[in-house]
């Protein structure tokens, strides 16, 4: 593929590997071709990873090293997206900022509406990325001042390359490698021989679907034909009865035909265009419509034309999965797409589990052909997708239909809803599962269609019928968004620059692609590469390990087992042992059991492929579906934890009403953009080995490293650059990684490289605690709570890893913001056959919480208030200094100004007012509101991991470099620690540089996590900077006027020590759980967030209309990087609650294994106005600079997204005559939210599709 080809061959690095499916983005480059019919060069942004590069005969291809550098002169796009500081980690950014600069080359001026989708992003939150493109789009608001930014000049650009042009040979290309031969004939007719003489070779164009198969399910084609040479296939022609495009166009290049003919037919001919085009924009992201060609798509869904026959699309078109009528040898030459005929209805209709670049769960193509002058239906078909092996034609309803001669009425259609029913079935088992929900989505898109249909056939306008208004969403545009910023404190130098929105340090290294991240180290000699080969079974005795046939295979040079381990065999984490390699017995599907090393990538994975386990299964697996297993098994990691304040039993019977609820909450891949990656270097000496990965505690994996290895920490040195994203899930599985690779490393004494696929580290690494959590409480009329008990299980998986941790801090947090006067919780973390579990932003925290909201909703909606209005929040909300449950004291000040400050920020109440009047206008469309709370402790209640480290030198030139003991994951601590020592030595920040967080400079460091990062690590650059200014006091006294450089060089010359390490021994913090007491935290960060949604109540989709939110976080260091934080956090919350969903099989395999599978939020997903505020006139005496941690907290604000889903719901639930608490679980997907709505789930006993986890 073109990605390898560039990383690897060219050492093009820039462009990155974020999932290797065609679904991330990352990826991205511009591929140009000189098109000799129009003489045009057309520009296309396309996924490298699934481009073969032997189709690029003839093309340019243009990445992000191409467009601009720091060396030289940047590209206004790579400018824009830092200073708008759209790239935090910056593993996205080169890919975001390819896809922006190839739309800029066809259009230089696009809209809003033009900005591409296809790029994922898990840090940002996309707001600051989206302002970074305004800057381009025309009719947005300045966000910037003129003068400061590039303008864009499309003249500098760079050029076609003119031989490219000329190049004009159809003659056959024949490409041969290892095992595959590559054709692209020159001609049809030579296709046509190709297919005859290879049947089962299969047609390459945009390699979506075959690229795909190749690389996650292993079929390998020994022949592929290529046909992007035959002109036959591209050819285009309008006839007054429609149009015929060829087969080898691309989906944007239909979507471009689709518009034309649109302007160029008589309106009423294209009802077949607009609903063919309404559903290409929404087939996968641009790069994949880039590619991806029309008919291969249309010949596995629609409908055919060849040359020789014709083939209609009717129901008969599609023989099951996969198949249609098409036979081996033959091709599809175009496609012919009808002119809708007079009276001649069509629409087409997609849900998917996100608007953009997601599968759609039900799709659905209706057509009526009704007589002229009447209501009476002539002709229909109904198809839907989605709902069976292929596509299902509704033969009964339309039957139903069509014979009674009845005009298309309520009365006459209120059958066929039944018939429906009936006809479109699906079992309990149903592939893809939703049954229940997939049911319901073929009902409400024949509903839709119904009421588009009516308002053809009446010609009604949109306003008479609010119901048919009711039925459609709204187009809704985004709103660039308030940014409420503090200043820096009066008086303040203005070259000091704490407190500044400084951009983030490396943003323009990373949107040039210079920045370096693990993978993009260049190769050492005689490097191999490592594939960890993983369980099959649930829980299993291995009997056998074969991996003789791996041996034999080119370039494998070894198969590394838990035998070949020279130390410890396990790592010991919160008193369990954790192999790091199965020996005897695995534990969950996908746990480690070896490891291939060969000579490349490939090799190692036909290696690992080679490799035979023989297994022998144990008990029934507990995979904790309802957590029943694990409790009945009583399958738990100890300690349980238990608090309690008051007298919860006392409590309880003193409330005069008491309600029981349950909650639960799905777990939440990380998705860090950069899978785990490593790269050991044995250095051939003393058994001295250098370690470059990618973690966010190279001090743990040092531990874990030398004791697996035996030998002292003095010979491992961890070197850490930067990370693609983190999130936590790169603290203790990245060690265990890396322990085995460099075992590897050590065997074969070579160098060894290991990164993951996307696959393999969604399946291997673990992600967030799936949570249930169960609650009894009891309050007043009035809305006072009384006493709350909680019960929490936590899915830890097969391993404890941070479990009881994460355990013990969903316990710290079960008080949120209120003061709960009798209060328990006890917390189990639930050991089960699934992959380990580890810590995820938030730390359980976030799960801790949305039981507790959830909570607070149920006594709002048993009480029939809303639960803001003189709220059950705010009765119960903490007022004054107070005890935690755990006796710590604190000011809750903030916290109820945050609160305050959101409502009015918010203008809540006049909202909540528009929202109820909308509600009763609007029978299938609901709107919701709601505020949510959150005091977020800061620190590590293990006190001795509060330290931190620095090591700053000043080199003779005045130069600084600065190490200390954090890791940059894109949360910008280096930009911030950057800040302190400029401010601490007061000098510029140009003269300070951080290169690396490396074990060698730094040691026995503490995780960068629990976002305290800052708040540590930047009080120990503190202190150093503070030993060598005070060294330099008397230099600079005697030559006051002279420069910083001068001082350095007489310091030098004066044999002044210009090296200084600084300390910071942290908070004393500490919880004794024997006496469920302690001051388990430093400080409290304290936030409030406020959302609003439109929810279609048919189909479960929803929009954010807006988001508000006010942060406590004392004194910003730096505020533009805070609030990414702040946005970032709140974006994957809102992921965590709607739309992440984990799905594992009956049998405990991971289905969700890539971004087509697992859908993080994306562009389309912003709030459409999001305004965030930092609380003015905070400060905070117990953090560096008197400012907070923000990494974390703000992640929960996410669930006000699902609150106010859920008051939609509740408002939809209302019409229907349902009132009081009900059950809404976490995520709140489409699915969740439109069967809540409406009514019960009626899914049968029989064995669902996957676990429901
Ligand atoms: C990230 C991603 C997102 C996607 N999103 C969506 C989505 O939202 N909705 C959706 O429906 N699909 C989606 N897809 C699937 C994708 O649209 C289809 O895979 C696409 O239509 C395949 O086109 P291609 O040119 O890339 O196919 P290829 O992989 O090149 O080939 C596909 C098949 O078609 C056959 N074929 C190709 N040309 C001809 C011909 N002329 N005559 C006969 N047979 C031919 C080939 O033999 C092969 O079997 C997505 C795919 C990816 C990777
Ligand atoms: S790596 Fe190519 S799209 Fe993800
Ligand atoms: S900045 Fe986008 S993934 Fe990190």
């Amino acid at each position: 593929m073109l990605l390898s080809f560039l990383r690897k061959n060219l050492r093009l690095t820039g462009t990155k590997y974020g999932c290797g499916g065609g679904g991330c983005g990352a990826c991205t480059v511009m591929v140009s071709r000189y098109d000799p019919q129009t003489k045009n060069i057309n520009h296309w942004s396309v996924n490298a990873c699934l481009l073969p590069v032997c189709q690029l005969h003839g093309a340019a291809v243009t990445t992000v090293e191409g467009i601009g550098s720091t060396k030289t002169k940047l590209h206004p796009v790579q400018e824009r997206i830092a200073k708008a500081h759209g790239s935090q980690c910056g593993f996205c950014t080169p890919g975001m900022v390819m896809s922006m600069y190839t739309l800029l080359r066809n259009n230089p001026q696009p809209t809003m509406e033009d900005v591409t989708e296809g790029n994922l992003c898990r840090c940002t939150g996309y707001r600051p990325i989206v302002d970074g493109y305004r800057t381009f789009c025309e009719g947005q608001p300045e966000l910037f001042s003129k003068g400061d930014l590039l303008p864009l000049d499309p003249t500098q650009d760079l050029i076609f390359p003119p031989e490219l042009a000329e190049v004009k040979d159809q003659t056959t290309q024949r490409f041969c490698g290892e095992r595959m031969t590559w054709i692209s004939p020159g001609s049809l007719n030579e296709l046509l021989q190709l297919k005859a003489d290879y049947p089962q070779a299969p047609l390459v164009m945009g390699n979506t679907n075959i690229g795909l198969d190749m690389k996650f399910k292993g079929i390998f084609h020994p022949v592929i034909i290529s046909p992007t040479q035959v002109p036959e296939l591209f050819k285009v022609t309008q006839k007054p009865e429609g149009v015929c495009v060829g087969a080898g166009c691309s989906m944007s290049f239909l979507k471009s035909v689709l518009e034309r003919s649109i302007n160029d037919f008589p309106p009423e001919s294209t009802h077949m265009f607009r609903a063919l085009l309404q559903q290409i924009k929404l087939v996968g992201g641009q790069q994949i419509r880039n590619v991806a060609v029309s008919a291969t798509h249309f010949s596995t869904q629609i409908f055919i034309t060849d040359g020789r026959r014709r083939v209609p699309i009717d129901k008969d078109f599609f023989l099951g999965f996969a198949k249609t009528v098409l036979k081996p040898d033959e091709i599809v030459l175009s496609v012919f797409i009808p002119a809708s005929r007079p009276n001649e209805i069509v629409h087409a209709f997609r849900h998917a589990p996100r608007k953009e670049s997601a599968l759609a769960t039900v799709n659905a193509g209706m057509r009526v052909w009704f007589n002229e002058n009447s209501n009476v239906v002539k002709e229909i078909s109904i198809y839907y997708g989605g709902v069976g092996a292929t596509i299902l034609s509704a033969d009964r309803a339309c039957q139903q239909i069509s014979l009674s001669k009845l005009p298309w009425e309520e009365a006459t259609l209120s059958d066929v809803y039944s018939t429906l029913v009936d006809e479109i079935k699906l079992g309990p088992s149903a592939p893809g599962g939703k049954v229940d929900f997939r049911r319901s989505l073929t009902l409400s898109l024949f509903f839709k269609f119904n009421l588009l249909f009516q308002v053809a056939l009446y010609g009604l306008f949109i306003q008479a019928k609010s119901w048919y208004h009711s039925a459609q969403m709204g187009n809704l545009c985004s709103n660039p968004c308030v940014l409420c910023v503090q200043n820096v404190l009066e008086g303040q130098s203005a070259q000091d620059p704490v407190g500044r929105p400084m951009m983030h340090r490396t943003a323009l290294s990373q949107a040039t692609g210079e920045a370096v991240y693990c993978d993009d180290l260049p190769q050492t000699d005689g490097e191999l590469f490592l594939v960890i080969v993983t369980s099959s079974r649930p829980h299993a005795k291995i009997t056998h390990i074969d991996f003789s046939e791996a041996l034999k295979l080119p370039g494998v040079v070894d198969v590394i087992t838990a035998k070949d381990i020279p130390g410890k065999r396990f790592r010991t984490f919160t008193g369990y042992d954790e192999e790091l390699l199965a020996e005897d017995e695995v534990t969950c599907v996908g746990q480690m059991v070896c490891a291939v090393v060969a000579d490349s990538k490939a090799h190692a994975k036909r290696g690992a492929a080679a490799v035979k386990i023989s297994y022998e299964d144990l008990q029934d697996p507990a995979f904790g579906s309802c957590f029943q297993e694990a409790i009945e098994k009583e399958s738990f990691f100890l300690p349980r934890r238990q608090i309690e304040r008051g007298d919860v039993e006392k409590g309880l019977r003193e409330a005069e009403q008491v309600y029981e609820g349950e909650i639960r909450i799905g777990g939440q891949e990380h998705f860090y953009l950069e899978t785990q990656s490593f790269l050991v270097i044995p250095i051939g000496e003393e058994k001295e080995m250098k370690v470059y990965l990618s973690t966010q505690h190279p001090a743990f994996t040092q531990v874990c490293f030398i004791s697996t290895l035996g030998i002292p920490s003095n010979r491992v040195s961890c070197h850490v650059k930067r990370l693609g994203g983190a999130f936590g899930g790169k603290v203790t599985k990245t060690a265990i990684l890396a322990s085995i690779t460099a075992v590897a490393a050590s065997k074969t004494g070579r160098p060894v490289r290991c990164v993951l696929e996307r696959g393999e580290d969604m399946l291997i690494t673990g992600g967030r605690h799936p949570v249930w959590g169960i609650y009894k409480v009891g309050f007043m009329k009035d809305g006072r709570i009384t006493a709350a008990d909680f019960q929490y299980y936590a899915n830890a998986g097969n391993v404890v890893d941070e479990s009881v941790l994460v355990a013990e801090k969903i316990l710290l947090h079960l008080d949120n913001a209120y003061n709960i006067p009798n209060l328990r919780g006890r917390s189990a973390a639930c050991k089960t056959n699934l992959p380990s579990n580890t810590a995820f932003r938030g730390f359980g925290v976030p799960q801790c919480m949305l039981v507790v909201e959830s909570m607070i909703d149920d006594v709002a909606l048993k009480l029939g208030r809303l639960p803001e209005e003189v709220s059950i929040r705010e009765i119960n909300m903490y007022k004054e200094v107070s005890l935690t449950h755990y006796k710590m004291e604190f000011d809750p000040e903030n916290l109820v100004r945050c609160w305050n400050e959101c409502m009015k920020k918010a203008d809540f109440r006049q909202r909540r007012q528009g929202i109820d009047l909308f509600n009763q206008q609007n029978q299938f469309k609901k709107r919701g509101i709601a505020i949510v709370p959150i005091k977020y402790g800061i620190g590590f209640a293990e006190a001795f991991l509060n330290q931190a480290a620095a090591l700053v030198h000043i080199y003779k030139d005045g130069s600084v470099l600065v190490s200390h003991g954090g890791t940059e994951m894109g949360q910008g601590i280096h930009t911030k620690v950057q800040q302190v020592a400029s401010r601490e030595l007061n000098i510029p920040t140009s003269l300070i540089h951080i290169s690396e967080t490396s074990t060698q400079c730094v040691p026995n460091t503490c995780p960068s996590a629990a976002s305290f990062g800052t708040d540590a690590n930047g009080m120990a650059v503190k202190d150093a900077c503070q030993i060598l200014y005070n060294r330099l006091e008397p230099i600079r006294k005697k030559n006051p006027k002279g420069t910083w450089q001068n001082w350095i060089i007489t310091a030098f010359l004066q044999k002044i020590s210009l090296s200084a390490t600084g300390y910071y021994r942290g908070h004393d913090l500490d919880m004794d759980w024997e006496k469920q007491e302690g001051k388990p935290y430093a400080y409290f960060t304290y936030a409030v967030g406020c959302s609003e949604v439109e929810l279609d109540c048919l189909t479960g989709e929803y929009r954010t209309l807006r988001t508000d939110i006010v942060v406590d976080i004392g004194r910003s260091i730096n505020p533009s990087i805070d609030i990414g934080q702040i946005e970032g956090a709140f974006m994957q919350g809102l992921g965590l609650y709607t739309m992440e969903e984990l799905k594992f099989s009956p049998s405990g395999v991971l289905y969700t294994r890539g971004p087509s599978q697992y859908k993080i939020p994306s562009f389309c997903d912003v709030p459409l106005k999001f305004n965030v505020y930092l609380l003015a006139g905070s400060s905070n005496p117990h953090a560096i600079y008197s400012s907070k941690g923000i990494g974390e907290p703000t992640v929960f604000l996410g669930s006000s997204v699902f609150f106010a889903i859920k008051d939609a719901v509740t408002a939809a639930r209302k019409d229907a005559g349902l009132t009081g608490p009900f059950q809404l679980n976490s995520p709140a997907t489409p699915e969740r939210a439109c069967l809540v709505a409406q009514s019960e789930s009626t899914s049968g006993p029989a064995q669902p599709w996957a676990l429901n986890i």
